[in-house]
């Protein structure tokens, strides 16, 4: 959000003395409640799980957990030398032992370098303006940690939406703990050992996988904070195709609505909201709106009036609605841990559907608030009595206080907003966006890791942020292109375009007053260089679609750490600034101003630069060079990608030529394809060949076909040659 306007801190300044709380102290446990130990095997490998209920509480419901694994009760013993005890009401303290070699991965957004061990991590969902190391709550708390090294990993899963700190060895001590702050009920599981993919595949099918993504959201998207009117809107989007640079999207920011109001729109600057959809939809254009869940306080409004008489908002103590101020002034907050509420909202959501809106962006939805003042000393040593809670909400349990389940607001919203577009259009799949998220977050939602800065810092940091956002099962992440706030410059728009055309979900947005940062605000040099790369992800998309069909399939998220398929390589495993897209692509960017050469690490293999050249030895490093508006990637000899030949956007993907690039004299890929946007796919309606080459042969083995609908060549380019193919 805006640096000028305050956010809620929900973290204090680190109190020392309380973080070095002396963790071998156990025994002091005053634990009254049940405790349980059962296990079971989920995608192959063990997963212990512990419930712990306090003293006359319910098992919260769980809106992370989706699998039905049959659970057999256990002995009482976790692994890694877990212990745990409440040690005094409203806290529970959790310590495991960590191997000298262990490295350690996830918990979601982390304003880290890959491996995050040597920290302490403060899970409270959090509007963080600071962007730097001083800050470690963020906008989103996914309590999944992997830990371990090799093919030997273990993974800490804590499903309680209540405030958490995870201390990773912070101290030096090969110790880890866990500080959970709730008076609730909560499960713990200990995933593993097992090999990184086999980690991620299990946590996936415990928290499950998102749906296919319709294919446009896989393009380029376009966002300004804000295109104020539909000349502007209209404009921008006729710029992208005069200029011929590929785009699908253009997203609009607050200013679309009648002063802030969700579901509406200013009658002065878009007055027809469903013509400005359609004059897009003939350019081949979408359009996503962000979508707040403050609702401003206004008798007139008839989406407030509905949802204070529904019941469906935040409640203070004595039951009248929790206020507080954000974009619109004063606003109620739907309380979306009620089932009630999230039908209620989703139903609204025809509002944009009608109007031909495509796709909902969920922002400030930690929730953010303007002026609530920090609850966190108490909060740092325990979870409050129901006195103290700012204000309250109604799951399936009853009435609970805010903090208990503050974590889940963001995932809750994007749960009703997926929903409600399904429901309001069945047979499409949704895109959702959002900034706040819990585990469980991608079965229904894209995330981008907000307000970043156009700093070279940010876009270096992007890789491991990402990385860590995949380990921790949310596939389809990204991060603003150009860096949201600050004014960008010219060569770090083409650097962050050369990496930003990797990233899941792609997105340039930037922020009210700064310089603007479309691909052609800084003069023809560095919109051609834009172009190209933005074409190259448009090429890419066939590649990039199937690796969401993997992800379907294993949980594996697009972007990769090296280790994940090099886990023998220990050199891999330290590798921060490169990452595999996929199991056929090494991307090394350049991240530092002015620089045109990186050391880059191949693992073993040979790796053919992907814009053409001599293919280099792996396990090795090499000094590379890349001048500005390169593709810094390389590709593993023995891969096949489909490329698609040249498009404006996805609209033309069905009747767009693929050709197929052989790199090596044997070779194999995978090409799959449906019709990109209906669920179709879940009853079979999807091709899906194998494809592979040797002795100068190509062929592709179909292994599914349901597919009828793309009318296009197929071409092989091996070697000097290509030839059309034809696909049965
Ligand atoms: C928040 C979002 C940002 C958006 C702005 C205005 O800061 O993170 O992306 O542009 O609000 O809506």
């Amino acid at each position: 959000m805006d640096q000028t306007a305050p956010a809620v801190d929900w973290t204090v300044a680190r109190d020392q003395e309380l973080l070095r709380r002396d963790k071998r102290s156990l025994g002091q446990n005053i634990f009254a409640g049940v405790a349980q130990y059962h296990k079971a095997q989920l995608a192959g490998i063990g997963v212990t799980r512990l419930t712990v209920l306090p003293p006359g509480q319910l098992l919260p419901p769980s809106a992370a957990v989706v699998s039905n694994t049959a659970w057999e009760e256990a002995a009482q013993l976790l692994p890694l030398q877990m212990h745990w005890q409440q040690s005094m009401p409203g806290t529970f303290d959790i310590t495991f032992s960590l191997s000298a070699d262990a490295v350690c991965f996830g918990l979601g957004e982390r304003f880290s370098g890959l491996n995050i061990r040597g920290a302490i991590h403060t899970l409270t969902t959090t509007d963080q303006t600071r962007h730097n190391e001083s800050a470690d709550a963020f906008y989103k708390a996914i309590p999944l940690c992997i830990i371990g090294s090799g093919t030997n990993y273990s993974a800490i899963f804590l499903d309680s939406s209540a405030p958490q700190r995870w201390d990773l060895d912070a101290d030096l001590t090969a110790l880890g703990g866990i500080e959970l702050f709730t008076r609730r009920g909560w499960q713990l599981y200990v995933l593993g050992s097992a090999s990184l993919p086999e980690i991620v595949a299990a946590y996936t099918e415990l928290t499950g996988r998102g749906c296919m993504p319709p294919l446009w959201a896989l393009g380029h998207q376009q966002c300004r904070w804000s295109y104020p009117d539909e000349a502007t809107v209209t404009h921008i989007a006729l710029e992208f195709r005069r200029r011929q640079i590929p785009c699908d999207t253009i997203v609009l920011d607050i200013d679309y609505m009648d002063e802030y109001r969700v579901f509406t729109t200013s009658p002065a600057r878009f007055p027809d909201l469903k013509g400005l959809a359609e004059k897009l939809r003939q350019q081949n254009f979408k359009i996503v709106t962000i979508v707040d869940p403050g609702v401003k306080v206004d008798a007139r409004y008839s989406i407030y009036k509905e949802s204070v008489a529904g019941k469906f908002v935040c409640v203070n103590a004595d039951g009248t609605p929790f206020i507080e101020e954000v974009w619109p002034g004063d606003c109620v907050f739907p309380d979306f841990s009620n089932v009630a509420t999230r039908d209620w909202w989703g139903k609204h959501l025809e509002f944009y559907t009608s109007n031909g809106v495509a796709g909902i962006w969920n922002d400030m939805n930690e929730p953010s608030f303007f002026k609530l003042k920090n609850p966190t000393p108490k909060l740092i040593c325990q979870m409050p009595e129901d006195a103290d809670q700012p204000f309250f909400q109604r799951d399936s349990t009853g009435t609970v206080g805010h903090l208990e389940v503050r974590n889940l607001y963001g995932s809750l919203m994007s749960q009703s907003t997926f929903e409600g577009l399904t429901e309001v259009e069945p047979n499409k799949r949704p895109f959702v966006l959002t900034r706040s998220a819990y585990a469980g977050v991608q079965r229904y939602s894209a995330v981008w890791l907000g307000d970043n800065m156009s700093w070279w810092q940010h876009l270096e940091l992007s890789i491991p942020m990402l990385l860590n956002m995949g380990l921790s099962g949310v596939p389809f992440a990204g991060v603003d292109v150009g860096g949201f706030a600050g004014d960008c410059s010219a060569e770090l728009l083409v650097r962050w375009y050369e990496t930003g055309i990797f990233y899941p979900f792609f997105r340039n947005h930037c922020r009210l007053g700064d310089r603007a940062q479309e691909p052609w605000a800084f003069g023809a040099e560095v919109e051609r260089h834009i172009r190209s790369l933005i074409e190259v992800r448009y090429s890419l998309l066939p590649y990039i679609y199937s690796l969401f069909w993997e992800n379907r399939d294993n949980g594996a998220p697009l972007m990769r750490p090296l280790s994940w398929h090099y886990p023998d390589d220990r050199y891999a495993i330290r590798v921060s600034d490169q990452f595999m897209f996929g199991a056929e692509i090494l991307v090394a960017p350049i991240l530092e101003r002015g620089s045109v050469t990186r050391p880059v690490y191949l693992p073993r293999g040979l790796w053919h630069p992907f814009g053409g050249g001599e293919a280099l030895q792996g396990e090795q490093l090499h000094l590379v060079h890349f001048p500005l508006g390169t593709v810094p990637a390389f590709v593993r000899d023995g891969a096949i990608i489909p490329l698609l030949s040249s498009v404006q956007s996805t609209v033309e993907y069905h009747k767009s030529d693929i050709t197929f690039r052989v790199f090596g004299k044997t070779a194999t890929g995978t090409f799959v394809d449906d019709d990109g946007e209906s669920f179709g796919y879940a009853s079979g309606q999807f091709n899906k060949w194998q494809l592979s080459y040797s002795n100068e042969q190509f062929t592709a083995n179909s292994q599914h076909s349901g597919f009828v609908g793309s009318d296009r060549q197929y071409f092989v380019a091996a070697a000097d040659s290509v030839r059309t193919v034809n696909l049965k």
